[in-house]
């Protein structure tokens, strides 16, 4: 592979900045997650699981600029979806570590800020009460069974590993290692490929089934949950140093690029049955991207190269065919993401989680080493 053309992506960076300097005012105050053609993003609920996509967006460009125009932009958001924490009811769930690890831990980071890190170790604490230890794992969402696990929510074990560290207390670490090595056990399969949902029984732990969720089916294979588990057991590697979460990473990616289409911009599931002409998913494009630049800082020098320069390619190719940078008024930096097409929900639109993930691989391409997961 090729060495990364640095200057390339530096003019990337350059107008991901010019972007999200338009975006601070038409976005506003809003808590966006998907936009359509006409280039509005939406405004969902503070506590709902893509809330912490855009400030973490912004802290990024703050790291990678050190303007404080998105400091500014990105300060108060810990505190409100935080808020939510201490209310009676709330939508937060599994998902918390996609909201305060780039808000809370992020800010904490960047800027030693305590708040910052009082209300990441609370969120923290809130994802450890929901382990179950009869089958090992982190319950999923705050509706359906109480016995469903999922593939996202690898990444979100971030925040237990970082808890673990931060406050010196191993108890963390314990459940982020229980609930990967259960989904080491129940997802990942042998050729890479990954799926959504599995049931166990909450009572005695036993597995139940595997379902297909946010993919087409049990045996399908989801290419954003093929994008969380990559990039999610290369940190859980990072973390432990347990090379079973090394070698899983590297089959989910050597599935992933090896059923990607020649523009590197997956399906919505590789195994749809109308695959090549199916609804892409940009989101797991830049997810992949993402955790594919983590991959490369992990393995020995030899290896890094081909997972580097795939996740140069892909990002190259969003950038190329699929940002709207001709769009000035356009609210989102990515085009063509699917959010849940089983569902019937946010099929080819913009999706905040996409956008996030895109700019944090262009800082890695032009050599941000900080870790928000
Ligand atoms: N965490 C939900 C999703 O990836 O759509």
């Amino acid at each position: 592979m090729a060495a990364i053309d640095t200057p390339y992506f530096n003019q990337v960076m350059e107008r991901l900045q010019h972007k999200a300097d338009g975006m601070i005012p038409r976005i506003g105050d809003k808590c966006p997650e998907a936009a359509g053609a006409d280039g509005v993003y939406s405004n969902r609920e503070d506590d709902y699981w893509t809330s912490g996509f855009w400030p973490g967006l912004l802290w990024i460009m703050y790291a990678q600029t050190g303007k404080e125009h998105y400091k500014e932009a990105a300060w108060n958001w810990d505190a409100r979806i935080g808020e939510y924490l201490n209310k009676p009811t709330h939508n937060i769930h599994h998902d918390v570590g996609f909201q305060f690890l780039s808000t809370a831990v992020i800010k904490h980071k960047l800027t030693g800020d305590p708040e910052g890190l009082r209300i990441g170790l609370q969120a923290a604490n809130f994802l450890a009460g929901r382990f179950n230890p009869a089958g090992n794992f982190i319950r999923a969402w705050g509706y359906h069974f109480t016995g469903w696990a999922i593939i996202d929510c690898m990444m979100n074990l971030s925040l237990l590993f970082w808890a673990s560290e931060t406050a010196e207390d191993p108890r963390f670490k314990h459940i982020a290692v229980r609930h990967a090595d259960t989904a080491l056990q129940h997802f990942i399969r042998l050729d890479g490929s990954v799926n959504h949902i599995v049931s166990f029984d909450p009572e005695s732990g036993a597995f139940i089934e595997s379902l297909g969720g946010q993919g087409y089916s049990p045996t399908s294979a989801w290419s954003r949950g093929a994008s969380w588990a990559l990039y999610g057991f290369a940190n859980a590697y990072r973390y432990t140093g347990d090379a079973k979460y090394l070698d899983a990473s590297k089959r989910v990616a050597h599935f992933f690029l090896a059923s990607l289409p020649e523009n590197g911009v997956p399906p919505w599931d590789f195994r749809a049955p109308d695959a090549e002409s199916a609804p892409r998913d940009t989101s797991a494009a830049a997810i992949a991207a993402s955790g594919l630049l983590e991959l490369a800082k992990l393995v020995p020098a030899d290896e890094s190269g081909t997972y580097s320069g795939w996740a140069a390619r892909i990002v190259r190719s969003l950038t190329e065919q699929y940002a709207t940078w001709g769009q000035p008024e356009h609210e989102a930096i990515l085009l063509e993401g699917t959010g849940h097409l089983p569902a019937g929900q946010n099929i080819g639109v913009s999706l905040i989680y996409g956008d996030y993930f895109y700019a944090e691989a262009v800082a890695k391409l032009c050599g941000w080493t900080e870790n928000v997961y």
